[in-house]
């Protein structure tokens, strides 16, 4: 079966596709630097897998921390989780993200040539469509200048995979647009765990609902949606990690461009949210209304009918099981993979 380099593996997506990875019979290799993961997350992972998986510490700016792996191992394709994402930050310190983020990524493109590794997979965002001209959002939908340095980088990146494989016809350059990604690993094992006070709203529910925080702030309640708070497609990270096996199993060896829209097709609005989790604990989440935060879109969702046609992927999982299993994940690891 091939091997697969999973950049930033340790991380929360990362970790939950190398399960599914392992699962489906690829060997992932785990390289990251974990400036935002922890090493625990390792051993959870090769628990869950029944196996230890290869793991190298290593930073994808760093040529020869690549290339010692290219050495070491016979790598078919790469996956490319690694990197920056916390949009806020990216504001204050947008230098570091375009090092990470895009320079990384250039780094990493450019080792894989050198080893003819033609196959890569990248993580990008539903932030490249901007505020949408029109919803369910297909993979047609224009992609805009985002509106923070975090977004920019992940249209920039595509611009350069896209480039790469003109010039390089061989490279199979799959992009893969998440929408908002929850949940964890039914285990209870791993999980997203945000360092500081979470920006996403899932991670903020779960640690208002196990009493670390005291209240969720709904940033609006005045967009023009049906209940006045925005519009999100949520979508179970294992799910999620099942669509980057199947892309593998569909584009590996597949010269081109492949995009892809990784969402339910569903809109949630943050009350449903709210009124989801409340179900989950048996409680009313304590909430108040806000004022909106600065550049958020008013309604993002996918139309996922490609993705469903091409790779035979779809979002099986529902709201409660995104709300049950990131509550089983922050109630079984309060501090994350700190404990
Ligand atoms: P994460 O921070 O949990 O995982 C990223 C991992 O990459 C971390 O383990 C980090 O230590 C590692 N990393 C960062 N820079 C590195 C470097 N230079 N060298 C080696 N390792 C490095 O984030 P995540 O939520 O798992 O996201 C994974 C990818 O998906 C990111 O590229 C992110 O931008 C993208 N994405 C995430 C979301 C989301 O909501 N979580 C949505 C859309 C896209
Ligand atoms: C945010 C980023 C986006 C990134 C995505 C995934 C911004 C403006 N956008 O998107 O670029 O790709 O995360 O990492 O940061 N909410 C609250 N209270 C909270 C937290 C969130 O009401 O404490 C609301 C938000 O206003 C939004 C919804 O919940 O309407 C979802 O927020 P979030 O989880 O941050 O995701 P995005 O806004 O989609």
């Amino acid at each position: 079966m091939s091997t697969i380099l999973v950049t930033g593996g340790a991380g929360y997506i990362g970790s939950h596709t190398v399960i599914e990875l392992v699962k489906a019979g690829y060997d992932p290799i785990i390289f990251d630097n974990f400036c935002n993961s922890k090493p625990a997350v390792l051993a959870r992972i090769n628990k869950i897998c029944g196996k230890n998986i290869p793991f190298v510490v290593g930073d994808i700016r760093i040529r020869e921390q690549l290339e010692a792996v290219f050495n070491n191992f016979k790598i078919d394709g790469v996956i490319h989780f690694a990197g920056l994402k916390a949009v806020g930050e990216s504001v204050q310190k947008p230098l570091e993200y375009y090092d990470n983020n895009v320079n990384g990524s250039r780094m990493l493109l450019s080792v894989m040539k050198q080893y003819n590794c033609k196959n890569f997979i990248f993580s990008s965002s539903a932030t490249v469509y901007g505020e949408p001209d029109v919803v369910p959002i297909t993979e047609q939908s224009p992609v805009k200048r985002a509106n923070c340095p975090y977004g920019q980088t992940k249209v920039d990146v595509e611009y350069m995979g896209e480039e790469l494989q003109k010039a390089d016809p061989e490279f199979s350059i799959v992009l893969l647009r998440y929408f908002n990604p929850v949940g964890a690993h039914k285990s209870g094992l791993i999980g997203e765990d945000p360092k500081g006070i979470p920006n996403n709203l899932m991670p903020y529910l779960t640690q208002v609902a196990v009493g670390k925080l005291k209240e969720l702030s709904i940033f609006g309640n005045d967009y023009p949606t049906k209940d006045g708070t925005c519009i999100r497609d949520y979508i179970h990270v294992v799910d999620l990690a099942l669509g980057h096996v199947k892309a593998l199993d569909h584009c590996l060896n597949k010269a081109g461009v492949h995009i892809y829209n990784l969402g339910t097709g569903v809109g949630y609005s943050v009350l449903d949210m709210v009124n989801a989790f409340s179900k989950a604990i048996g409680y009313e989440l304590p909430h108040k209304f806000a004022a909106r935060r600065p550049g958020d879109v008013v309604q993002c969702y996918a139309d996922p009918k490609k993705a469903k046609e091409e790779l035979g992927w779809e979002a099986k999982l529902n709201l409660d099981d995104m709300t049950a299993d990131s509550y089983n994940w922050q109630k079984n690891n309060p501090n994350g993979y700190e404990d």
